[in-house]
Parts: C-alpha cells; sequence; structure tokens
C-alpha cells in the first residue's frame, strides 16, 4: 500500500506509540482489503462506548492510547451504558459508572467529544456529500452512507479510533464508486403509514440482502425519522451499510443494473410486525432507537400532556436534541409525566437487566433485536402505542 511521506513518519513512530500503533491497524487493514492508499477523513464517530461491551481490557487499551495520542479530526462517540450526568436517577450502580467514567475519561484525554449519541448527524457531526469519513454505529454508517452521500465502511472500535488518531482511513469498500451500486431492487408494494413501517420493512429487507446493497422503489416519501429508523433496522438483521430509495436518496440516480428483484408486501409488513413481539406483560418502555430528532421527543411530550407514566419510560436522545428540547420546553413537559429524557445511551447499551427488566416495549426493530439476543422479551409498537403502555394503569 502506497503510504505518504507523513503516513511513513506516523508509522515509524515519529509522531508517538499511540499514532504509530493506529497506522499500524490502518496498514493493516488496508492490505487486508487490498486499498491502494489511505484517504483523509473530515469525522469519525467511534462504537464501543459502554463498559457492558468494553471491560477493564477496553480501559487499558484506551488508557495506553491517551499516554500521548489525539484525535485528529472531529470525533465523536456512540452511546455508553448510560446517562453520564443523570446515572444515579436510571438506577445504574456505583461500580458500573465508575468503570464507564473511566471509559469516558480515557476518550476525553485522547480528544474525543463527549457526545454520545447515535445520530451524530443530529448533534453536530454532520459530514457533506462525498466526503470521507470513518463510522463505527451500524446505523449512522446506514445513514451517512445513504441519505447523506458520505463514504464509509462499517469501522469496529479500534479502526475508527484509529481513523481519528491519525486523521485517515484506507480506501476501499464504501469509498469507492464501484462499491456502492445496489445488488437487489425492492419494489414496496405496501403504503408504509409510519416509521415503524420503514423499521420493519427495514428489518424484513436486511435478512433477505445480508451485506448487499438494496434500491427501494415505491416509496411515496420518506423524512428523516423514517429513513433513520430504516438504516438501523437494515443494519441490525442483516449487515447493510448503504441502500438507495429512488426520487429520496443522492445517488439513487445510479441505476439498477444488474441488481436482482424482490419485493415487500402488506403481507410482509404484517408477519414482520408479528414476529417483534414475543406477547406477556411489560415493564420497560423506551423509544429512541436510533436516539430521537427533537420532531419525535415534541410528539412524545404532547402524547404524554396530562398523563402519569405507570411504568419505567426512557426516551433517549443525544444531548444537542435535549438542549434543544430544554429549551422549547418539551423536557419538562415530558418529565412532568414521570418519564426520563435520557442521553449518553440507549436500553441496549444501557446493563437494563441487571435494573431488573425483563419484557420491552419499543418501536424499533433494531432494538428489538437486540435486546431479544440479550435474553429480553420484546414487543414491537408504534410510538404512540408505546405512550399508552407507558401510561397505562394495573
Ligand atoms: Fe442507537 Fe442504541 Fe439503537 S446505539 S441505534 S439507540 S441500539
Amino acid at each position: 500500500m502506497h503510504l505518504t511521506r507523513p503516513e511513513e513518519a506516523m508509522l515509524s513512530g515519529k509522531e508517538g506509540s499511540a499514532t504509530q500503533k493506529c497506522m499500524q491497524i490502518l496498514v493493516a487493514l488496508g492490505e487486508i482489503y487490498g486499498a491502494e492508499r489511505l484517504v483523509k477523513v473530515s469525522s469519525v464517530q467511534v462504537s464501543g462506548v459502554s463498559y457492558k461491551n468494553l471491560g477493564d481490557a477496553g480501559i487499558e487499551f484506551l488508557d495506553g492510547l491517551a499516554k500521548d495520542g489525539r484525535a485528529r479530526v472531529k470525533t465523536t462517540l456512540n452511546p455508553a451504558g448510560m446517562d453520564l450526568r443523570d446515572w444515579k436517577s436510571q438506577g445504574i450502580s456505583s461500580a458500573f459508572a465508575e468503570k464507564q467514567l473511566r471509559v469516558i475519561d480515557a476518550y476525553g484525554r485522547l480528544g474525543v467529544e463527549v457526545s454520545c449519541t447515535c445520530t451524530p448527524y443530529l448533534a453536530g457531526n454532520e459530514p457533506r456529500f462525498a466526503q470521507h469519513i470513518a463510522w463505527g454505529e451500524s446505523s449512522a454508517v446506514v445513514y451517512a452512507n445513504s441519505v447523506i452521500g458520505a463514504r464509509t465502511n462499517r469501522e469496529g472500535g479500534p479502526s475508527a479510533l484509529a481513523a481519528s488518531l491519525t486523521g485517515r482511513t484506507p480506501l476501499y469498500g464504501y469509498h469507492l464508486d464501484e462499491n456502492r451500486r445496489p445488488t437487489s431492487v425492492v419494489q414496496v408494494k405496501t403504503p408504509l403509514e409510519s416509521a415503524e413501517d420503514f423499521s420493519a420493512m427495514g428489518y424484513f429487507v436486511g435478512k433477505a440482502v445480508k451485506d448487499g446493497i438494496p434500491f427501494f422503489s415505491g416509496v411515496r416519501s420518506a423524512g428523516l425519522e423514517e429513513l433513520k429508523t430504516l438504516s438501523a433496522a437494515l443494519a441490525s438483521s442483516g449487515g447493510v451499510a448503504m441502500f438507495h430509495m429512488e426520487g429520496i436518496t443522492p445517488e439513487a440516480s445510479v441505476g439498477t443494473a444488474g441488481a436482482g428483484t424482490m419485493s415487500f408486501t402488506s403481507r410482509d409488513l404484517r408477519d414482520t410486525r408479528a414476529m417483534l413481539s414475543d406477547g406477556g406483560s411489560i415493564d420497560f418502555v423506551s423509544i429512541g432507537c436510533p436516539h430521537c430528532s427533537l420532531a419525535e421527543v415534541r410528539t412524545i411530550a404532547g402524547l404524554l400532556r396530562g398523563r402519569k407514566v405507570t411504568k419505567e419510560f426512557w426516551v433517549c436522545c443525544s444531548r444537542e436534541v435535549k438542549r434543544q428540547s430544554d429549551e422549547a420546553g418539551y423536557t419538562s413537559e415530558l418529565e412532568a409525566s414521570g418519564a426520563k429524557l435520557a442521553t449518553d445511551t440507549c436500553m441496549v447499551v444501557a446493563p437494563i437487566e441487571e435494573l431488573g427488566h425483563k419484557a420491552v416495549a419499543t418501536n424499533s426493530a433494531k432494538a428489538c433485536h437486540y435486546l431479544r439476543n440479550s435474553g429480553m422479551r420484546v414487543h414491537f409498537m408504534t410510538l404512540e402505542e408505546c405512550v399508552s403502555e407507558a401510561t397505562r394503569k394495573g
């Protein structure tokens, strides 16, 4: 792989041991994937932030890099295992909190912004069309490639951090035009009436196309909320990193030559929704996978007006969206009902099983997928049904 002089200097250790280690990671990755060279990145988003997933070995790795490493480009984090400012009210143990805060402290010393969200594009980390970036959170990767038209592979925690500390990533995969063409045309033969319908469709299609690139045709309109939940679902049941949507996403004019064909029908929608629900009682409700937009927080606050929650109810969003919600008065409305507007975390990466919860209602197919894999019972509902469930008496 060709390296420029500054890149050679990083690899030789002239810019410190952390930079050298990161460059070694990138060169090894580049050689595995046949990259001819590295490319500069404008933005990084690092996944692998929750202590629940990182463990003590992760803290040691980060502490080692933080001795002389420093982020060279804007870098933000994926959700952590708790609300970093309000973890006590979430019932998180001091032992877990102490470890989680050590993780965050190490990232802070590395110059990474403590903005822990899977929707960095709603919180000031907003790449532009055609920019090369290195993002880790799978739902954000799909959103960035597909909706924004930026270019990123599905980075792991170490490779994203390596991109941050060197400002570079190997040029392969979704960074190249030839790997951004659709592999399957999905003829959407049913009206999609809510964001949850997009979520269910993403779950169905992700399972079918695996790591392919679906091209959706027949979708009349889709806004930010629909596209972000579709992105999340596609990346959870499958390994999708990008999709196109006719008339909606910026690279859909690439065409569909050579792609296979499948359809998504009203029956597929109904069956997928049913398959994502286990039945039985519910003890925890959460909305915000991916993290809520301000419009979603506003809708939830409106639905909660004059009502009290009867079970634990988390509405998850970024700090930036919470700041906007505070200003608009939605936070106080929402909290008056007893619901929690949780930042920095989500129902999947927080240790909710340790808090005694066993059955979760949520409007996200992705959350259902991962919560079920961790042994929880799940119920896939619309946003309105989630609010009704959270406030249901008896
Ligand atoms: Fe975000 Fe957590 Fe879902 S990281 S996409 S809210 S699983």
